[in-house]
């Protein structure tokens, strides 16, 4: 569909142009609707609004594609590495080998975390969600790394900062709640492999670096780096628009991913699945419980906003579950128990007709767990994963020329107007 859509109110006609995107998928620009007709549009939870266009990731809900930069997701996820999926991502293009090597050099120089900050991840209460301190401690950043002078170096260097150190901080944070010596970065070791060894490395045991858990690292990391317009994202661009700085726009990332509707459900699926396996293995009971519209109870990582058919990531990290299980020599229950479950839920007519398939967090807490990162970390690793995602859609939104504070309006559905009344009269 090309041109112009008319709508007719009261009997007046008015012309919204179309717009249209690379990959056929078709809007109606209603930019001057409230100018021209004095309404505005209502669409709570944004399902049907698009409030970009932006040229980073592409994605097809109902074919199950996922391509960053134009690449299938399949594809970076079999070749690339973690930094280069992020420079393609921020960057536009794939890295040359020179420019690949001066990231990875960029990232040493930047992947300390300042001493001081020790003392703030120590007087966080025992049994703090490593979210909230994740959230804290990036905003806490542009303390630590005030501005820089000017506009370029100051995004040039606190998005390698960011990269960097958000790995340093999350490895450290883990490493100080468990009452451990925090383990500092290597500048021989490549992204995936430093975080690993900051997590595992201790004293009277060193950390073997295994190259296939590197390998599922990466993955794992290519898989979550980017997901177009979704709760997370839109914070960072909403909180981004107000032009605050960029760590804080982040930490406005990190907090909306916490949520077990979003990133949290890489969490909330292993609860759910102990749960279950508590309960004797009776996963018929959550199916029946997830359809009953009385019990608030969901499926948790099944369903997508934009994905109805299966989600192109979680086929990929369902393959790597056997992978890594198999390498790590690992039975897990739970991965029966999961897969028990989607095959039963997948047959399911309440399941098929709301088009409800595994998502990306179905079986990555799986991965993770066999990896030895503890539940609480998990949606902390997908935190990790998003932020060049972040970053790219914050660039490129404050680039766009026709960028715009992001400031949605309402329909008041309060009382009327009415007096104050003196408290002796309530
Ligand atoms: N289990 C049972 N029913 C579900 C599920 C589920 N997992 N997901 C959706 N439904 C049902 C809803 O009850 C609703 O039914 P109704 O229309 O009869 O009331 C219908 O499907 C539509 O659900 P909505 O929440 O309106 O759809 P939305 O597009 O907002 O849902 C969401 C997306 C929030 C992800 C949902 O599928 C869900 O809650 N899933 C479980 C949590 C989860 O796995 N989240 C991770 C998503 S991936 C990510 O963010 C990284």
């Amino acid at each position: 569909m090309t041109g112009n859509v008319k709508i007719v109110i009261n009997g007046d006609t008015y012309e919204l142009p179309v717009v249209v995107g690379t990959e056929g998928e078709t809007a109606i620009d209603i930019g001057r609707l409230r100018q021209m007709t004095g309404l505005i549009a209502l669409d709570p939870g944004y399902a049907n609004t698009g409030s970009c266009k932006s040229s980073i990731t592409f994605m097809d809900g109902e074919k199950g594609i996922l391509r960053y930069r134009g690449i299938p997701v399949e594809e970076l996820a079999e070749h690339s590495s973690f930094i280069e999926t992020s420079y393609l991502l921020i960057n536009g293009v794939l890295p040359t080998k020179e420019q690949l090597n001066q990231v990875s050099m960029l990232f040493n120089d930047h992947s300390l975390v300042h001493e001081d900050m020790q003392i703030f991840y120590q007087n966080f209460p025992r049994g703090s969600h490593p979210m909230g301190i994740l959230s804290s401690m990036v905003n806490a950043l542009r303390s630590f790394y005030p501005e820089l002078q000017t506009i370029e170096e100051e995004i040039n260097i606190t998005v390698t900062r960011l990269l960097s150190k958000v790995r340093t901080m999350a490895a450290m944070s883990y490493k100080i709640s468990r009452g451990h010596k925090v383990v500092y970065p290597r500048p021989d070791l490549s992204y995936c492999a430093n975080f690993l060894n900051m997590m595992f490395d201790t004293p009277v045991r060193p950390y073997d670096i295994d190259e296939d858990l590197v390998k599922a690292l990466n993955t794992f990391w290519i898989l979550h780096a980017d997901h177009e317009q979704n709760c997370s994202t839109s914070a960072v661009r909403l909180v981004g628009s107000g032009r605050v700085n960029l760590y804080a726009a982040i930490s406005a990332g990190i907090a909306a991913l916490w949520g077990p509707l979003h990133g949290g459900a890489n969490q909330a699926v292993i609860e759910m699945l102990s749960e279950i396996q508590e309960d004797g293995g009776n996963y018929q009971r959550a199916i029946a419980r997830a359809k009953d519209k009385k019990d608030p109870f969901r499926l948790m990582g099944f369903g997508h906003r934009v994905y109805k058919a299966y989600d192109p990531r979680a086929k990929i990290i369902k393959k790597m579950c056997d992978q890594v299980l198999l390498k790590l020599k690992i039975a897990d229950p739970l991965l029966d128990l999961a897969k028990e479950l989607e095959e039963a839920a997948l047959k399911d007519d309440y399941f098929i007709e709301y088009n409800l398939y595994p998502n990306v967090d179905f079986y990555s807490g799986i991965v993770l767990r066999a990896m030895g990162i503890p539940t609480n970390m998990f949606t902390v690793m997908f935190a990790i994963g998003r932020l060049p995602g972040w970053i790219a859609q914050w660039k490129e939104s404050i680039d766009d020329p026709d960028w715009k504070l992001s400031r949605p309006r309402q329909i008041y559905t309060g009382s009327g107007k009415k007096r104050y009344t003196p408290m002796d009269e309530r």
